[in-house]
């Protein structure tokens, strides 16, 4: 793994934009893999100043988002698809007809997750995949588990990601409770992975992935098998390695 440690949140977003624009730059079709969640946003409003700047184009590249919960569609404010079109799709020159992410409306689990691995197969295989980390440990919605998953799969999401997802609805029962989440062999087969990770509240689960045992028990620690791994901390992140 090769660690960057930033200074401040800002910083964060700004270097992993050299890493993700680096990738746009050396294949404009790249497929990118793509997160939700708080961390990523300072990345997202570098990736739209710089699109808006001249200095990275997306017409051609394709994305792949690594979750969406289960019930949730555009319609709603707090689906993924909403998040990735209010956050990075609309102020960008994509294409929408090449972002992708599971459809959270399709209550027909099997058809959905073989659907969705189909789609990511179609496209080649992901590039570069972003990711971020949940405080248990968790990557897309692979939560911490007996066993790795492989393929996209329905995860019932454990009550400590329900309490830390609550802050982006009315009530933590509006959160729902179930979610399609590409699987961790998926995230593995990508070329290339950036993982970003802010603030203190990350730093122990952060030293788990990097320096812990490789445990389905903590899903990141797979990272540790992946040939090209970089993972951009800001100092908070970072403090406890
Ligand atoms: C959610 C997402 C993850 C994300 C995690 C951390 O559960 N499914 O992909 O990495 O939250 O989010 P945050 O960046 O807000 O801490």
């Amino acid at each position: 793994m090769k660690i960057i440690t930033v200074d401040s949140y800002e910083e964060l977003g700004s270097r992993a934009a050299d890493v993700m624009g680096a990738q746009v730059i050396m294949k404009p079709n790249c497929v990118l893999g793509l997160a939700t969640g708080s961390t990523p946003l300072s990345l997202y409003q570098e990736l739209i100043r710089r699109n808006k700047a001249g200095i990275l184009d997306f017409s051609r590249v394709r994305t792949v988002n690594l979750d969406e919960y289960v019930g949730l569609g555009i319609e709603s404010d707090q689906s993924y698809v909403y998040f990735m079109r209010k956050n990075l799709f609309e102020h960008i020159n994509i294409d929408m007809n090449n972002t992708h992410l599971p459809n959270g409306l399709n209550s027909d689990v099997y058809a959905e997750c073989a659907r969705y691995d189909a789609v990511i197969e179609s496209l080649g295989g992901i590039d570069m995949q972003l990711l971020g980390i949940g405080h248990n440990g968790h990557i897309a919605f692979n939560e911490p588990a007996d066993s790795f998953t492989v393929n996209t799969n329905c995860v019932d999401l454990q009550q400590s990601t329900i309490e830390a997802n609550a802050r982006f609805f009315a009530k933590a029962d509006d959160v729902p409770k179930k979610a399609y989440t590409m699987g961790v062999g998926a995230i593995l087969k990508a070329r290339r992975i950036l993982i970003i990770a802010s603030g203190e509240g990350k730093a122990d689960i952060v030293r788990e992935m990097i320096k812990g045992p490789v445990t389905p028990k903590v899903p990141a620690s797979a990272l540790q098998m992946h040939r090209n791994v970089t993972v951009i901390l800001d100092k908070g992140a970072a403090s406890k390695l």
